[in-house]
C-alpha cells in the first residue's frame, strides 16, 4: 500500500506542536514538514490563546510565520531558544540527522544549536539505518566552491554545485552563499566526516546533525513513533 506522506507529516507536526508551552521562544524550521508545524502553531495560538515568539530559520519561514500572525523575535537579542521544530531529509534511530535539502541548513543549524529542545518531525520515508542515501548539502563561500569540490574528492566524495531551478546560475542561500550537494555513499562515521568537512576552508556548515536533535517524531501510517527522550 502506498504511504500517505501528507498524513504522516501532519501527524508528526501535530504531535510536536503539542510540546510547545505558552510564553516560549520557538525555533521555526524550514521545509514542507516544518511549514505544517508552523500552521499548527498558528492554529493553537488562535484556538487556545497560546502565546509564543518565533525564531525563523529561513527568510521563507519568516514570511510564512508573519503571514500567519506569529510574532518573531530577533535571534541576536536572545541567548537560548526553548524549543525548535524542524524537518529532516534523513534521520537514524540514534538521532543522527541529515538536513539542508531546502538550502536552509546554516540558519537551521544555528537555531538548533541555540535550542534546549530540537524536535525533528518527519514522515516514515526519512528513517534510515545509516545516513547517506540523500546527498549531503553543505553551505560554502562562493569564492571557494571549486576548491571545495576538489577537496571533497580527496575525501572520496563527489560534490555538485547546486543550481537555481531552471537556471544556469548557482543557488544562493539566505546568507549569500552557495550549496554543494555531496555524495559520500553511506556515512558510517558521521562524526569523522563532519570534522573533516569543517576543516576545509570555505565550508561554512554542512547538514549533518550530531548531538543536536533531542527527539525525532515520525509519522507512520495512522500513528506516530518517537525516537529519543
Ligand atoms: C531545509 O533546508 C531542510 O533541512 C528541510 O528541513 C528538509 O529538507 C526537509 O524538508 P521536507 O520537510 O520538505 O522534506
Amino acid at each position: 500500500m502506498e504511504k500517505d506522506l501528507a498524513k504522516e507529516k501532519l501527524l508528526a507536526a501535530k504531535e510536536a506542536v503539542k510540546l510547545v508551552k505558552t510564553n516560549q521562544i520557538v525555533g521555526l524550521g524550514s521545509g514542507s514538514t516544518a511549514e505544517i508545524a508552523i500552521n499548527e502553531l498558528a492554529l493553537r495560538m488562535k484556538n487556545e490563546g497560546l502565546t509564543i515568539k518565533g525564531v525563523p530559520s529561513s527568510n521563507r519561514t519568516a514570511e510564512l510565520a508573519t503571514s500567519l500572525g506569529i510574532p518573531l523575535i530577533d535571534i541576536n537579542t536572545i541567548a537560548r531558544i526553548d524549543i525548535t521544530i524542524d524537518g529532516a531529509d534523513e534521520f537514524t534511530p540514534e538521532l543522527f540527522v541529515l538536513k539542508g535539502g531546502g538550502g536552509a541548513l546554516l540558519k537551521e543549524k544555528i537555531v538548533a544549536s541555540m535550542s534546549r529542545e530540537e524536535i525533528i518531525i518527519a514522515d516514515s520515508t526519512k528513517k534510515v539505518k545509516t545516513l547517506g542515501r540523500f546527498t549531503l548539502p553543505m553551505e560554502v563561500i562562493p569564492f571557494a566552491y571549486n576548491y571545495i569540490l576538489h577537496e571533497l574528492q580527496l575525501l572520496n566524495g563527489f560534490g555538485k554545485l547546486r543550481m537555481k531551478n531552471n537556471e544556469d546560475q548557482p543557488y544562493i542561500t539566505d546568507e549569500g552563499n552557495n550549496i554543494i550537494d555531496a555524495d559520500f555513499g553511506l556515512i558510517t562515521d558521521p562524526a569523522a566526516l563532519a570534522s573533516k568537512l569543517k576543516a576545509i576552508v570555505g565550508v561554512v556548515e554542512h547538514g549533518i546533525y550530531i548531538n543536536l536533535a533531542t527527539k525525532v517524531i515520525m509519522g507512520e501510517g495512522d500513528s506516530v513513533v518517537t525516537f529519543g527522550k
